[in-house]
């Protein structure tokens, strides 16, 4: 599906039909102007629970509430036309039980108008996937390294490798059985990425897995390099936006210690000047 195709954002439905088609396109937003910027260019837009890290300065996803999360996709949101909006579940809102997750996925979808949710885990989750689907709340689901877990996993950690390979195989296999639409692979061997992308039925998003996948999402801060505290090897840069502002932010300055600007340009006459 081209993105100049489509006069309407596609449904959860539209992105599960684009299995082994053409390249599934996303990026994380988390403002109103991030979310113009690509939404032409994307077939799904996500409120990743990143947001904390890269914007809120957490050291890890773990702080995140819903109400961040609802704040940021109300402001994506406003930002989308064309793209699908999902959001992701923070920490703690929904692993106790699918009734729980049900009572915040609903709201996150009711005060946000997102399409869909994305929540962290494999086959232990697999129950409240099929809760949550067949109440009207669809699913991506997220495996491999789920950040949320980085105090049980051990850190972020490529996972997957040897023995563990047949469990995330089992994970993907159980989202997709339990209705998922499709499911995020971070942090994976690329091989192992590929046989899953050509096992289950339903598309792969991939994020340090393989251009194999059915699709590929990145965080939009890490791409535009806008968030430099670290950089996993899975990124790619495609602009130096935190140096470039930086670099603007000292000239200001500069300019400003030396009464430069504002110039006349930037400043108004006493007079209204006549025609
Ligand atoms: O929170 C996030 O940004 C994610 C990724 C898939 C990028 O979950």
């Amino acid at each position: 599906m081209s993105a100049t195709a489509r006069k309407t954002a596609p449904l959860p439905s539209d992105i599960r039909a684009m299995k082994g088609g053409a390249p599934i396109v996303s990026l994380t937003a988390y403002t109103t102007p991030m979310a113009r910027m690509m939404d032409a260019h994307c077939d799904f837009v996500l409120v990743g629970d990143s947001v904390g890290m890269v914007l809120h300065g957490l050291p890890s996803t773990i702080g995140v509430t819903m109400e961040m999360m609802i704040l940021h996709g109300q402001a994506v949101a406003r930002g989308l036309d064309k793209a699908m909006l999902v959001i992701d579940m923070p920490f703690g809102s929904y692993e106790e039980s699918p009734e729980q997750a049900f009572h915040n996925a609903s709201r996150v979808m009711r005060e946000t108008g997102a399409a869909a949710v994305k929540l962290e885990g494999g086959a232990h989750m697999a129950e409240t996937i099929a809760f949550l689907t067949a109440r009207g709340a669809p699913v991506m689901a997220h495996i491999g390294l789920t950040p949320q877990s980085i105090n049980t996993l051990g850190g972020y950690k490529v996972q997957g490798r040897g023995d563990q390979g047949a469990s995330l195989m089992a994970d993907a296999e159980a989202v997709a059985r339990a209705g998922a639409f499709s499911v995020v692979i971070e942090k994976v061997p690329a091989g192992l990425a590929d046989r899953i992308t050509a096992d289950i039925s339903i598309p792969t998003i991939g994020i340090g897995a393989s251009a194999g996948c059915d699709g590929q999402v990145l965080v939009v801060d890490d791409m535009l390099g806008l968030f430099t505290a670290f950089k996993p090897k899975f990124v790619k840069r495609y602009a130096t936006l935190g140096e470039d502002g930086e670099a603007a932010i000292a000239a200001y300055a500069a300019e400003v210690r030396a009464r430069a600007f504002p110039a006349p340009e930037h400043t108004f006459a006493d007079e209204t000047p006549s025609a």
